[in-house]
């Protein structure tokens, strides 16, 4: 470090850390209700994929931002409305004079507006990162309700294990027995906004989720829904073709994660998922498509 650098307040433990946003998927959302305040309630089986967005966090003389991975040009407009500089923001009033000025590097491989949390993820990555470059400690709760100030989907992304998520998003419950699944995950990259999809919404007093907590998850995962599948098809035809082609490709079954228009199958195995990607990649070079092998509940 520079002698210039050598500030009081960076202690040993200031060196640059990384974290990874992982993608959010979710296997099955039902739509049970909604609060006085307009947001739905909700009922979700989430687990997280490997493939995600990395965050590195360094000390720094001044804040920064930068960008690099193949979604980065579609973030690069946005000004300080990124949630990660919110996630920093809000976490340095909460921990005071710890919070030091950063240099943080986002690097976007996930596609924006595309219901796998890309977003929320980077939040809650931001939230674990600073916490950890800037020596914080703070209660789980006390995060979790920082979390939840960036977005419903906030908490769960701090969590990125496979869960069980009620209430808009906040009440989280693990799913320890969830096995980790060999996905592709395929979107034809047009944004989604999530409350236009939310608006079409006409019946939201929805079966709730009933899950095994051993079993047969695939055929369990099959039988439940996402309620939001069919609303965001109205807004982009593509969600249909994207669905038919995962299934033709073998696929053991489809779905829409979120409010779209990202669309994951299951496959058999990860060589079955890496090989229908690529076949996929080549009969729609335009779209995204990306084999993941899913974290594990046991993990
Ligand atoms: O919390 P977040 O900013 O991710 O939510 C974006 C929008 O999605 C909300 O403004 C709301 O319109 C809708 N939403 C909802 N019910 C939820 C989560 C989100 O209606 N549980």
């Amino acid at each position: 470090m520079m002698p210039s650098e050598n500030h009081s307040h960076f202690s040993a433990s200031c060196s640059s850390v990384t974290e990874e946003a992982r993608a959010k998927i979710n296997l099955a959302l039902h739509v049970t209700g909604q609060r006085s305040d307009g947001y739905h309630l909700l009922d979700m089986l989430v687990t997280f994929a490997g493939h995600g967005d990395r965050l590195s966090f360094a000390p720094s003389q001044t804040d920064a931002f930068t960008l690099s991975g193949r979604f980065a040009v579609t973030l690069a407009g946005d000004g300080g409305t990124n949630l990660v500089l919110k996630a920093r923001d809000l976490l340095r009033e909460a921990v005071g004079a710890l919070a030091f000025p950063v240099r943080i590097h986002l690097e976007k491989n996930l596609p924006i507006a595309s219901g796998i949390g890309g977003g929320s993820a980077d939040a809650a990555a931001a939230l674990r990162g600073l916490m950890r470059l800037w020596g914080a400690t703070l209660p789980k709760e006390t995060l979790a309700a920082l979390a939840l100030k960036l977005g419903a989907d906030v908490p769960m992304c701090l969590e990125s294990r496979p869960l069980i998520a009620r209430g808009i998003g906040e009440k989280i419950e693990p799913t320890p027995d969830l096995p980790a699944l060999a996905m592709v995950l395929a979107n034809p990259l047009k944004g989604v906004s999530t409350p236009d999809v939310f608006r079409r919404l006409t019946t939201k007093n929805n079966p709730a989720l009933t899950l095994p907590r051993t079993g047969d998850w695939i055929a369990a995962i099959a039988a439940a829904r996402n309620d939001l599948e069919p609303l965001a098809r109205q807004l982009v035809p593509e969600i249909g073709e994207i669905s038919a082609l995962l299934q033709a490709s073998g696929a053991l079954m489809t779905r829409m994660s979120g409010s779209g228009a990202t669309c994951f199958g299951i496959f058999a195995s990860m060589s079955a998922a890496e090989e229908a990607a690529a076949t996929l990649h080549g009969e729609r070079p335009d779209w995204y498509f990306q084999a993941t092998g899913t974290v594990s509940g046991g993990a």
